[in-house]
């Protein structure tokens, strides 16, 4: 049975609060820490589902891994470069993509074999973006459908580096490239359209591996060995938004959130709400193991519709469904470009929101990369579905807060791949 949840319209939402540790940034904490030499340790690592699958795929490759859940710290106890042993099961990621494509790389320039699959969403994403550029420096990788769906299976093998032109902007596809490259001969450069975001590459350098970014490319070269260290992980800057989002729509609104990422190839949305009309104010602005954070806080605000394209969307992918959202109570018209990738994530994200907000009575429409939405001044309540994707549901249980009526949200148990103290975070707010 599908969980199902009703969501309430709320009268105001207030207060301050913290989201999970970034999701992003602990997978690369986790990764990083499990081949440095010593022990790592990871603070407000990012408590999801699909983290926790990047450390579970660490353990079966004999990593000893403590956790202290009062304070969502986690410590790894690295043994270096060549400290991973072959994992005697399949390595299970879950709902997770950057885990999968992220340990293809990496397991690709380890002296054993090993096999990765996950939940049918991650069965059904395309695997090629990383398999063909992996195979270039030598890698040997097999899967179903010439290779491009997991499982995958993958023997690994000495790697060579290579330069390669991605054609699309991906971070994961370039995180895997940069993880291989820490064992591949000579160099392993990276070009990308538009920069996708930067997590690896700067974490990389706090671990102390020889990396360089220049004019639209990154290259890595072989590395002896990565330091282990103390990382402090910013709040989900991907996790917030649906509150940043929901602090703007419902009337009478403020609502802080504190130390949250704020990096520049992440911060599209900071931006794409102010577009809008959006009150919107950062303080406290610092950096912290390599990356920027900030106290954000929204008001209350009358949105206007946007056009969204180009860099705007790479640098907000994953916060689209959420600003589709705030599309729906815009005025005017919002028009999403150049957003392809969006259906190839969780579910099929145009298609998803298109759905649901037509059954909000908003008008959705779908384009190949993108969708157009024209804003409602009331949305009607309706059951909705999530697809099996967190943020999905977790935009769907916003929009229920400002809507008239009933809103159930049908299959809201994904909402705890990123975030699952999501209802207590908004039973707080709304007092
Ligand atoms: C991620 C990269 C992005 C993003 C995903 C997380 C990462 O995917 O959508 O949620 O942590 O590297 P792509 O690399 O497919 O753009």
């Amino acid at each position: 049975m599908k969980e199902k949840t009703k969501i309430k319209k709320v009268r105001r939402l207030s207060g301050e609060t913290r989201v999970p540790g970034d999701k992003s940034i602990s997978h690369r904490a986790a990764i990083l820490g499990s081949i440095a030499e010593g022990t790592t340790r990871i603070k407000s690592f990012a408590d999801g589902d699909d983290c926790n699958q990047t450390l579970k795929a660490f353990r079966l490759m004999g990593m000893r891994i403590g956790r202290r859940r009062e304070s969502s710290t986690v410590e790894i106890y690295g043994r270096g470069l060549h400290g991973l042993r072959e994992p005697d099961g399949i390595i299970d990621v879950g709902n997770s993509g950057t885990s999968i494509r992220l340990l293809t790389g990496l397991l690709s320039a380890q002296p054993f074999f090993s096999v990765l699959s996950g939940d049918s969403s991650v069965r059904s994403r395309p695997m090629k973006r990383v398999v063909e550029p992996l195979r270039k420096m030598g890698a040997q990788i097999g899967g179903r459908e010439q290779s491009n769906k997991a499982p995958l299976a993958i023997q690994g093998s000495s790697l060579t580096g290579i330069n390669y032109d991605s054609p699309i902007p991906s971070a994961q596809v370039k995180s895997a490239l940069l993880l291989a490259g820490l064992y591949a001969q000579g160099h392993t450069e990276i070009r990308e359209p538009l920069p996708s975001r930067d997590h690896t590459e700067r974490m990389l350098e706090v671990f102390g591996a020889r990396i360089e970014a220049e004019k639209g490319a990154t290259r890595i070269s072989r590395t002896e060995g990565l330091k282990a260290q103390e990382i402090d992980v910013p709040g989900d800057l991907s996790s917030a938004a649906f509150f940043l989002v929901a602090g703007l729509i419902t009337k009478d609104s403020e609502v802080n959130i504190k130390g949250v990422g704020i990096n520049q190839t992440r911060n599209g949305i900071i931006e794409i709400l102010k577009q809008m009309g959006g009150d919107l104010r950062l303080d406290n602005v610092q950096e912290i193991s390599g990356e920027p954070r900030a106290d954000i806080t929204v008001r209350s605000s009358k949105l206007r519709g946007v056009k969204i394209d180009g860099e705007l969307v790479v640098r907000s992918i994953d916060e689209l469904p959420i600003i589709c959202g705030a599309a729906a109570l815009a005025e005017g018209e919002t028009i999403i470009q150049g957003a392809g990738e969006l259906r190839v994530k969780e579910t099929d994200r145009i298609r998803a929101m298109a759905n649901e907000l037509i059954r909000f009575g908003v008008k959705a429409e779908e384009y190949p990369e993108g969708i157009r939405i024209i804003g409602m001044q009331r949305l009607k309540g309706s059951t909705c579905f999530s697809y099996g994707d967190h943020r999905i549901a977790m935009t769907l249980a916003i929009l229920g807060l400002v809507t008239e009526g009933k809103t159930i949200v049908v299959d809201t148990s994904c909402i705890k791949s990123s975030f699952p103290g999501f209802w207590e975070v908004l039973d707080k707010l709304a007092g």
